[in-house]
């Protein structure tokens, strides 16, 4: 009976390919499940207290999708929180340095630049100021 040899094999080829597909995990480089309302603020935050972010230091606030430095003369930075290599939202900061959790980039909370790859472009700067003690951040204008 060669014909019903030959759909066997088929059957059995059939069934090998489609294990591989479905194993594929196309989802390596696409943000973490339950992020996907993930997002840079599109109108001004209150992020909390000034005195939060000390001189030559920064802040993160995960909420926001935010951090927040400040140089040594005082001058406040800020930027988005997205990564720039495939949009997971970053949620570590050690020192003044941000580590995202998909792929190990890294990037300076003072800078905005990538100090680790995969990412190759800056995270997005937004506008910030500080007023009545309160720290303020947005789009950049
Ligand atoms: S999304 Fe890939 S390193 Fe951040």
């Amino acid at each position: 009976m060669p014909s019903n040899s030959s759909a066997s094999r088929r059957t059995v080829l059939r069934g090998a390919a489609a294990v591989p597909v479905a194993g594929l995990g196309l989802a390596a480089c696409s943000a973490p499940e339950g992020s996907s309302v993930a997002a840079t603020p599109t109108a001004p935050v209150d992020l909390g207290t000034e005195g939060e972010v000390a001189k030559g230091g920064a802040k993160l606030y995960r909420d926001h999708n935010v951090v927040v430095s400040r140089d040594r003369n005082g001058a406040l930075k800020a930027y988005s929180t997205i990564c720039t290599h495939a949009g997971c939202p970053i949620d570590n900061l050690q020192g003044t340095t941000l580590i995202c959790p998909c792929h190990g980039s890294e990037f300076d909370a003072v800078t905005g630049k990538v100090v680790h790859a995969p990412a190759t472009q800056p995270l997005t700067e937004l506008a910030v100021k500080a007023a009545n003690g309160r720290i303020i951040a947005g789009p950049a204008d």
